[in-house]
């Protein structure tokens, strides 16, 4: 069993980073991964038994959830959006922020008519105003969310909240939380019977670690 290679999506970026030690730090080493300006994209330690490659972070669960990748490891706001066919492993304690409903300091929602709400994530906005029974329309924007309540494109922003820092030298604020979000741990759910011993080390020595 220990010949079996267990494929690791990794989300691209400084979370991505602490989630290479945290793995790292668990036995899963891998050198190739640090070679100063390499170009490659996957990168292998047989002996490990693993084979990493970075991928946008918002594309880890698609490559989970379809068997590209066996395991890996995404935000939970990617998996309240998207909500992948996949198995959520761990909670990895890291990459913590929050999802919020933001607006201008002076908002008051009068509910007298439909709330215009932009976000990156019209299913967890969706949701959430659904469950208040509040009648939205939504705005799907693909970034820089903050600017839309400032030039009057929406009276709300549902999105990430990790220091406040974007929302403060906007002169935005939190108007209400959502849902605190942190990394997960996924995992394939085909691999997780065909990889099953080789995934239940890879876990319970991460596990250890957080
Ligand atoms: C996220 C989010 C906010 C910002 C919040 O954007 O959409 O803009 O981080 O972080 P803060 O509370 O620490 O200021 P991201 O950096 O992912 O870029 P994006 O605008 O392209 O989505």
């Amino acid at each position: 069993m220990n010949s079996q290679i267990i494929n690791i999506a990794l989300p691209k970026g400084r979370l991505g980073e602490k989630v290479l030690k945290m793995f790292e730090d668990s036995g899963f080493s891998c050198e190739e991964i640090h070679e100063p300006n390499t170009r490659k994209l996957i990168f292998k330690n047989p002996e490990a038994g693993v084979c990493y490659f970075w991928v946008k972070p918002s594309d880890v669960a698609i490559y989970v959830e379809r068997g590209a990748a066996d395991i890996g490891v995404a935000g939970k706001d990617i998996l309240l959006e998207y909500s992948p066919d996949v198995y959520e492993l761990l909670d990895l304690n890291i990459g913590k922020c929050r999802m919020c409903v933001a607006a201008k300091k002076d908002f008051r929602d009068s509910h007298d008519k439909t709330l215009k709400v932009a976000t990156k994530f019209p299913a967890i906005a969706g949701e959430y105003y659904q469950s208040k029974s509040r009648n939205i329309d939504i705005i799907k924007l693909n970034g820089s969310i903050e600017l839309a309540p400032i030039l009057g494109l929406s009276d709300v922003i549902v999105d990430i909240v990790e220091t406040g820092t974007t929302l403060k030298e906007n002169n935005l604020e939190v108007y209400e939380t959502i849902v605190p979000i942190s990394a997960r741990l996924i995992a394939n759910k085909a691999s997780t019977k065909f990889k099953q011993e080789k995934i239940a080390v890879l876990v319970s020595e991460i596990q250890k670690r957080i």
